[in-house]
């Protein structure tokens, strides 16, 4: 099992040493490694047992960092940075030579982004280096939004996590791509659409599952947990599956089961994105073999929700 603790020195040892770290954000737990030295990147792809054209985020403390990776940041992505960063919002930016195509699984494009929590801000700011890091989990499986998903699942690849606790909006960054003058949101996340269009006006929406491997952030498999997860109206669901091996996965109703989890009883799309991730994670845990879940209202945050939902169930 790997250490968890807030010392920054430690981790920024082993940081400057090629090994990975895992590291808090405001979305989800990362796996962090040096992203301008190919041989940590190798290793963050070997411990996640992630396939190499699945190309990965690289971390920066502000604009200024990101400048030093990217050829060109256009002014609607400049506009949203000063806005929004550091947040839950990753631009594909064409990527300067520094950045190897290992990280980027050859793609002349590289994810950037600038991740909104205090412990990472701050060793993203004492180290020389940007980090790569994707999500902590092994490939395909659902998102980390504490220390002890990650120890659970990686914690035999790893030396240290860098504990930030629970994580705050619980889901992945929003992937925005830019192209001639328009902006397409890829990924669906922790900033809803409302705010980048409050912003910098209308925006392309282009997350149509596929198994396209030039999008793999798109693999219709991403975020599944191990148990069955069917989508509908509950109470018709129930109809079809054997109640004692169901685990319920509401928005706000009670449905007064042992094997439920309701994800805002107030009805709050924030907490109910904060919970997705834990929830899956429970329902795994539990005696049960089918998860039936219901969508949630598909505005803000509740189409990141929604996104991530369908790609669970899908086979
Ligand atoms: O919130 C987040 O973004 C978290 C935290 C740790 O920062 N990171 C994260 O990384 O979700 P990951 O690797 O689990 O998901 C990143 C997604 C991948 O599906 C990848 O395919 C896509 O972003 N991606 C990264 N670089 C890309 C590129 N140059 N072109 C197209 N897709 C890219
Ligand atoms: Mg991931």
């Amino acid at each position: 099992m790997a250490e968890i603790g807030t010392d920054l020195q430690k981790a920024k040892a082993l940081l400057e040493q090629g090994e990975l770290v895992a590291i808090p954000t405001e979305t989800v737990y990362g796996l962090a490694g040096n992203a301008v030295n190919p041989q940590t990147v190798t290793k963050i792809f070997e411990a996640k047992n992630r396939p190499h054209f699945d190309p990965l985020i690289v971390h920066v403390p502000d604009i200024a960092r990101a400048e030093q990776y990217v050829e060109e940041i256009p002014e609607k992505a400049r506009k949203l940075a000063k806005r929004f960063w550091p947040g839950p919002l990753t631009f594909l930016l064409p990527k300067k030579p520094i950045i190897p195509d290992l990280v980027t699984s050859g793609l002349n494009t590289v994810g950037i982004r600038c991740p909104d929590h205090i412990l990472t801000h701050q060793l993203l700011k004492q180290l020389p280096f940007p980090l790569a890091a994707p999500s902590a989990n092994p490939f395909g499986y659902v998102s980390p939004t504490t220390p002890k998903h990650v120890n659970d699942q990686l914690g035999d690849k790893i030396q240290y996590i860098l504990d930030g606790g629970e994580c705050r909006v619980g889901i992945e960054s929003t992937i925005v791509h830019f192209e001639n003058d328009g902006a397409t949101v890829l990924r669906l996340g922790g900033l809803t659409l409302e705010q980048i269009e409050r912003a910098i006006g209308r925006v392309n929406v282009d997350t149509i599952s596929s198994s396209n491997p030039k999008a793999p952030g798109k693999l219709k498999s991403h975020y599944a947990p191990k148990k069955k997860l069917v989508l509908g109206n509950i109470e018709e669901l129930l109809q079809l599956y054997p109640a004692h091996s169901c685990g319920l996965l509401t928005y706000k109703d009670d449905f007064n089961s042992p094997f439920q989890f309701i994800l805002s009883p107030e009805g709050n799309l924030d907490e109910a994105a904060q919970k997705l991730f834990i929830a899956l994670r429970l329902f795994d845990a539990m005696p049960i073999d089918y998860i039936l879940a219901e969508f949630v209202p598909d505005v803000g945050i509740g189409r990141a929700i929604n996104d991530r939902l369908i790609r669970a169930a899908a086979e």
